[in-house]
């Protein structure tokens, strides 16, 4: 079937649009698009393409790896191209990716490692006799740039390889890397100095690596994890990838320690899984998992095909960027009267929820971004971390639009907003705001404190503009009668707000003290208070200096503590919540006994009392430590359904004991190993 014209001229618009990203994203540095929207341009040309494959074309950016070779450093010919991967999207992609291997390699099984996928910048190591000769980037997957001045600079990059008997050549292939921490000493360098904050750590990576001058990418931190043999001369024969893996480590290589290698399919997932669920606690970006054929026989009786190889693929975690409209700017007043802008957004779906609006955080930030209403805009949502605008889409700025400018009145109350000298945040300083009154009372009942269940902002809101809350003591006041006469109020909705309000007069006396908004007082503060004093009327009696003698609190919080209840309206809310019968002397019993201080617990596999974040809370709540790998200093291995058996292998190897789940609960018990 011929394809009608509005596919074909659908086809070139896609490559336009993808060979323009290409080149943002490879050589200029400077993508204009999520990761995911690139992805999506790029499918959509593929299935184009097998639908009507006399439009497939060789020139097809389908066809081609990476981007060109920039002319500002010396091309280098890779000895054996950079290929890349395809990519899954879904878990059953990657079960028939491993299906169709296991009909067409003649063994019954495969063993496959699974490593992160390092979101970096690719780069290629050449050692001659164990010296570091060369290094080079990916470029268009035949020729890179040779970057070897700048790669030096890298501390995790060896000069020589720590093997006594070096092969006569040898190229590593790996992914250079910037750790979050990095990233953002480097962001909160560029906004001292007033330069746009750069969007994500792996631009930053490459940016630093494509630096003219080596000493600027020696200032920037960079990582570097390896995880493949390019072309090599005299190497040891490795008949595994874990073979080569081990080689590299000894070698003095950093290679990633959490690398698997699993053995069937279901293991593979397991481990996906696992990886996706922790890819926010480690110190780098990933945005996948790689998998590959671990043994290397298999692998060659697999092949490649043009573009990538058949025996690995990237298995792609779900967008955690997207771009959308930015409405507008707004500012809201908190409880504290600061004022803090967040972009309206058009709704979109990222990181697993749908995002409407997100923080822009002070006015320093919306200029070093400096985005516009009517932009489009990068928004990202990490993990549980909320969410956040990365930056404009400049290519797609409309015509004549304006810098932001901050509001000089208080969007709530009209009174004049202020800046403090040398601080980034701006205050309405008017005590009786609507903002800021409704704002304490949110807090008042928020989960941290009094945890009024069903006490949300709607409804303080709507309970304070009829005048029916003016502070934290009117909660336990209420006009009933009134509240049933509005709309959405059922008799069932009001009898559940009743209860709530009921059970908060029990809390205990810290979560009392944190709801009461004293500044500088967190919920460590007033743990220690309450445990100290016992009551909130020996508090309120204590003179500041009584109160910072007491263990954890400083002479900061010991003033404020003081000058907050020496304020007459402050004293009116105490005694509204008094009259209520609000629980004033509630101390709460001490957390887990601290007995796995020092010690460092690694779970693996499945546990049946446990989730893998509740064993891991169990340990950290008794002041133990639960990494993610074995190490020397691990105190024990705890083994469950389907372990880790790298994790299994390595800790027996260490001598470090391995658990069951039965002397898991003996340990986290008594803090005693299990004879
Ligand atoms: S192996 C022939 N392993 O992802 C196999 N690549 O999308 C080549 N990457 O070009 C790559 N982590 O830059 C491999 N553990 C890992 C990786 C990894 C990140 C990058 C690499 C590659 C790209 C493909």
């Amino acid at each position: 079937m011929a394809a009608p014209p509005e596919i074909e001229a659908r086809v070139l618009e896609l490559r336009a649009t993808i060979e323009h990203h290409n080149r943002a994203y490879h050589e200029l540095d400077a993508p204009e698009v999520p990761d995911a929207d690139y992805d999506a341009l790029v499918r959509e040309l593929r299935g184009l393409e097998a639908q009507f494959p006399e439009l497939a074309t060789p020139d097809s950016p389908t066809q081609a790896v990476g981007g060109a070779v920039s002319t500002a450093f010396a091309t280098v010919v890779h000895r054996l191209p950079l290929l890349s991967l395809d990519n899954a999207f879904e878990p059953a992609e990657l079960t028939a990716w491993g299906t169709r291997l296991l009909r067409s390699v003649g063994d019954d099984q495969i063993h496959f490692a699974c490593e992160p996928k390092i979101d970096g910048f690719a780069i290629s190591l050449t050692y001659e006799a164990g010296k570091l000769v060369q290094a080079a980037t990916r470029g268009d997957g035949r020729q890179g740039e040779d970057v070897t001045a700048q790669i030096a600079t890298i501390d995790a990059v060896p000069d020589r390889l720590a093997v006594d008997d070096p092969p006569a050549l040898v190229e590593v292939r790996g992914e250079v890397y910037m750790a979050l921490s990095a990233f953002e000493r480097l962001n909160a360098r560029q906004l001292d100095v007033g330069l746009r904050p750069y969007v994500n750590p792996r631009n930053s990576a490459a940016g630093s690596v494509r630096q003219k001058d080596p000493a600027v990418t020696a200032s920037r931190e960079l990582g570097l994890w390896t995880y493949q043999l390019g072309f090599t001369e005299g190497a040891p024969p490795f008949r595994s990838h874990r073979e080569t893996l081990d080689w590299l480590a000894a070698a003095g290589l950093p290679v990633n320690p959490e690398i698997e290698v699993v053995d069937s399919l279901e293991a593979v997932q397991h481990k996906v899984e696992a990886i996706q669920r922790r890819r926010h606690g480690f110190d780098y970006e990933i945005d996948g998992v790689v998998v590959k054929v671990d043994d290397l026989r298999q692998r060659a009786e697999l092949g490649f095909t043009s573009r990538a190889p058949r025996w690995a693929i990237a298995f792609k975690f779900p967008p955690e960027e997207r771009t959308t409209k930015l409405l507008d700017i707004l500012v809201s007043v908190g409880r504290t009267g600061r004022a803090t802008p967040f972009a309206v957004l058009e709704p979109v779906f990222v990181g697993g929820v749908t995002v409407v609006k997100a923080t822009l955080h002070n006015q320093d930030q919306v200029r070093a971004k400096d985005v516009r209403p009517g932009d489009t805009v990068i928004v990202r949502r990490a993990g549980d971390v909320i969410p956040e605008v990365v930056g404009p889409v400049l290519a797609e700025r409309p015509k004549r639009t304006k810098a932001w400018t901050f509001p000089a009145a208080c969007p709530v109350c009209g009174e004049p907003l202020e800046r403090v000298e040398g601080e980034a945040d701006t205050f309405c300083r008017n005590a009786a705001c609507p903002a800021r009154t409704a704002g304490a009372i949110e807090h008042f009942g928020s989960r941290g404190a009094m945890d009024i269940e069903g006490f949300g902002e709607q409804r303080i809101q709507e309970f304070a503009s009829l005048g029916l809350l003016r502070d934290p003591g009117d909660i336990y006041s209420l006009d009933w009668e009134r509240i049933g006469q509005l709309e959405g109020f059922g008799e069932i909705s009001i009898r559940n707000l009743q209860a709530a309000i009921e059970a908060s007069k029990s809390r205990p006396l810290d979560r009392l003290l944190v709801g009461l908004n004293i500044r500088h007082l967190g919920p460590t503060g007033a743990q220690a208070l309450a445990k100290a004093f016992g009551d909130l009327d020996a508090i309120m009696a204590a003179t500041a200096e009584e109160l910072a003698a007491a263990d954890g609190i400083g002479p900061t919080i010991a003033r404020s503590v003081r000058a907050w209840m020496d304020e007459p309206e402050h004293l009116a809310v105490i005694e509204k919540l008094r009259a209520a019968g609000v629980d004033f002397g509630r101390v709460a019993v001490p957390t887990a006994p601290q007995h796995l201080v020092g010690q460092t617990i690694v779970v693996t596999g499945t546990l049946e009392r446990f989730s893998r974040e509740g064993a891991e809370e169990a340990i950290t709540a008794r002041g133990g430590k639960s990494p993610g790998s074995v190490s020397k200093k691990t105190t024990a291995v705890v083994v469950g359904e389907a372990p880790g058996a790298a994790k299994v292998t390595k800790a027996t190897d260490l001598g470090v004991p391995v658990l069951d789940e039965a002397a898991f609960v003996q340990l986290l018990e008594t803090g005693e190993l299990p004879a």
